[in-house]
Formats: C-alpha cells, sequence, structure tokens
C-alpha cells in the first residue's frame, strides 16, 4: 500500500507538472482526488489494515493528498497567469501604431465669398439680418411698390403655397428691406443675405434657387453718391484696389432712380472675351435710391429721410471671386470642385 501511494504521488505530480489548461487540470484533480479517484481508492482498503498500520498509513495518505493539492494550486496558478498574459497580449493597445487621417472640411466657396462680404459691411457699421424664405407677397411685393398686375407677380415666374397668391417663396431679398424698416429704429444699416426663388430653368448662369445679399441704408440727407462710394469701397476690397465698376439706369418698382452695377470682366480686362459675352463687363448687381412710396407705406417720412438699398447676386459674386465658369458647380457638391478652394 505504502508502495502504492508513492506511486500516486509521483504519477500525479509529474502529470501536474505538464497540465496545460484548466480543463486538463479538472479531470486530473477527479481522477486523483475525486470521490472514484486513485487516492479514494487507496483509503477505501485501510479497513482491511492491521489496526496498528493504520495510523501511520493515514498520516501517509494525507501526505500525498496534500501534496497533489498544492500542485494542483500551483498548476492552476500557471494557468490564470498564462491566460492572463495572452489577454493583455490580445487587448493590448499599440501605440505606435500610425493613427487613422481625418479629413477636415472647409466652408463652401459660396460662404466663403459671403464672409468675405459680410465682414466688410460689419466693419462699415452695418447689421447682419437673417429673414424668412417663406414670404408674404404684401412684404415680398405690395410694399415695395409692386401691386397687383405687376408682372413679376406672374405664375409663371413665382413659387406660390396658395391659390390666392398670398404666401409664397421669397423671389428677393428685398422684403427684409421692410422688415428691416417696419422694426428697427432710425437711422438704420443692414445687409440681409439669403436664398431667393425664382421659376427659372437651370443653365450655366441660372438656378431656380439662388442667394442674394440685400444692402440698405436709411438716414438724413443720404444720396446716390453715398450708394456709389459704398459699392466701389465694397468691389475694391472684395476684388482688388483698381477693380473698375459703372452704373447703368434700369428700373425696379422699389427704388428711384434705380440702376444696375457692372464690374469690369475679370478675364478680358474690358475689352470683351467669352467670360462677360463681349461686353467687356459683368452685370453684378441692382441698386438704387428708396422710393418715398416705400418708406412711406412703412412709415418713414420721406420728406425727412432717404436711403439707398441694393441686392446682389451671392452665386455671381463668388464665381468671379473664384473664377468659377458654371454656377451648376456651385449646388452640385462634387468634393473633387470643393476641395480646390
Ligand atoms: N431685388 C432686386 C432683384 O432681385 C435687386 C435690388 C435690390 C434692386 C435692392 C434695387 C434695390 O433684382
Amino acid at each position: 500500500m505504502k508502495e502504492k501511494l508513492r506511486e500516486i504521488r509521483e504519477e500525479a505530480v509529474k502529470r501536474l507538472e505538464q497540465v496545460k489548461t484548466s480543463q486538463e487540470l479538472e479531470e486530473l484533480r477527479v481522477k486523483y482526488l475525486g470521490k472514484k479517484g486513485a487516492l479514494t481508492a487507496i483509503l477505501k482498503q485501510m479497513g482491511a489494515l492491521p489496526a496498528d498500520e493504520r495510523p501511520k498509513m493515514g498520516q501517509l495518505a494525507n501526505e500525498v493528498r496534500s501534496a497533489i493539492e498544492s500542485k494542483i494550486a500551483e498548476a492552476r496558478g500557471e494557468i490564470e497567469a498564462l491566460a492572463m498574459e495572452q489577454r493583455l497580449k490580445k487587448e493590448a493597445l499599440d501605440i505606435t501604431v500610425p493613427g487613422k487621417e481625418h479629413d477636415m472640411g472647409h466652408q463652401h466657396p459660396m460662404y466663403i465669398a459671403l464672409e468675405e462680404i459680410k465682414e466688410i459691411f460689419i466693419g462699415m457699421g452695418f447689421t447682419v439680418l437673417d429673414g424668412p424664405e417663406i414670404e408674404l407677397a404684401s412684404y415680398n411685393f405690395d410694399k415695395l411698390n409692386a401691386g397687383e398686375g405687376h408682372p413679376s407677380r406672374d405664375w409663371s415666374d413665382t413659387f406660390y403655397f396658395d391659390s390666392d397668391s398670398r404666401v409664397m417663396l421669397r423671389s428677393q431679398t428685398s422684403p427684409m428691406q421692410v422688415r428691416a424698416m417696419e422694426t428697427m429704429p432710425l437711422p438704420i444699416r443692414i445687409i440681409a443675405p439669403g436664398r431667393v426663388y425664382r421659376k427659372d430653368e437651370v443653365d450655366a448662369t441660372h438656378s431656380p434657387m439662388f442667394h442674394q445679399v440685400e444692402g440698405m441704408v436709411i438716414d438724413k440727407n443720404v444720396t446716390m453718391a453715398d450708394l456709389k462710394g459704398t459699392l466701389n469701397t465694397v468691389v475694391e476690397q472684395l476684388y482688388g484696389k483698381g477693380t473698375k465698376t459703372r452704373f447703368r439706369p434700369h428700373h425696379f418698382p422699389f427704388t428711384e432712380p434705380s440702376c444696375e452695377m457692372d464690374v469690369q470682366c475679370h478675364k478680358c480686362g474690358g475689352v470683351g472675351c467669352p467670360t462677360c459675352k463681349g461686353e467687356g463687363w459683368i452685370e453684378l448687381l441692382g441698386a438704387g435710391m428708396i422710393h418715398p412710396k416705400v418708406l412711406e407705406m412703412s412709415g418713414i417720412d420721406p420728406n425727412v429721410y432717404s436711403g439707398w438699398a441694393f441686392g446682389i447676386g451671392l452665386e455671381r459674386t463668388a464665381m468671379r471671386r473664384f473664377k468659377i465658369a458654371d454656377l451648376r458647380l456651385i449646388f452640385e457638391n462634387d468634393v473633387r470642385f470643393l476641395e480646390q478652394f
């Protein structure tokens, strides 16, 4: 029996030293120490021994059991340490791996142009206003001296929401003149950028949705000279010193006198080329002295106050500023185009 116990001990220790997984370990534990295990089988035979040998043999069996138990504990520690080591290896962050590059977006070229325009006007003491794109026809037309029957109110020119033509997508930013006059204390100096809508076919210079920046000044003794001086200053800041402008007579219902302002073609310097359609000049904006009736309708006395207003096309400004040939590029949002600015 003594011999048998020594064999069990030796065999168990040897096998436990080679054990690799916790499953193997458990199998060995059951094999040697379990209820049907090798050691238990020996202990069961103790009853057959002469009484004086039993204590000695019992002591020996206990020694073998505790030797195996401590070997099991040791093996379990090793297996756990190994598993932990492998897990740490797997989960470790490699801080030397190069990071993923994130592309930073940037402003759309038209908004770059808008920011420049805003900067220039803010520098001259103007306030920037925001207004509704869904507008009342009374603001878009009536209060701007374009009453019933005015051609610009035609259904083929304008997007209406209702059959009695009261609510519409604004066709110009000029209703912001009225909104400013009705709500702001005098004197007034504002610009109001935003989207406008007209039933235009899409081509290289037209879109049914485009952007304008409205500008307006109302004060005592404001004249056409102030309008020209201001716009010339803006154009020089936007397009560079010495950029030439010209003012042509025009008609708008809400300004009198009215004009359009052209800038000399940046491509040909005024000689005439495809960009300016041979004209040498490119139309940039409409402007004029605010019609006395318009002032009056918004409760401002035209005998005391006068003012001017202009409306500039933002896409055209950006196209000239960045030498973009086709308006459609501005709205297509092709990153290959946008990345160039
Ligand atoms: N609203 C006019 C247009 O869309 C432009 C304009 C604005 C003209 C202000 C005069 C004064 O064509």
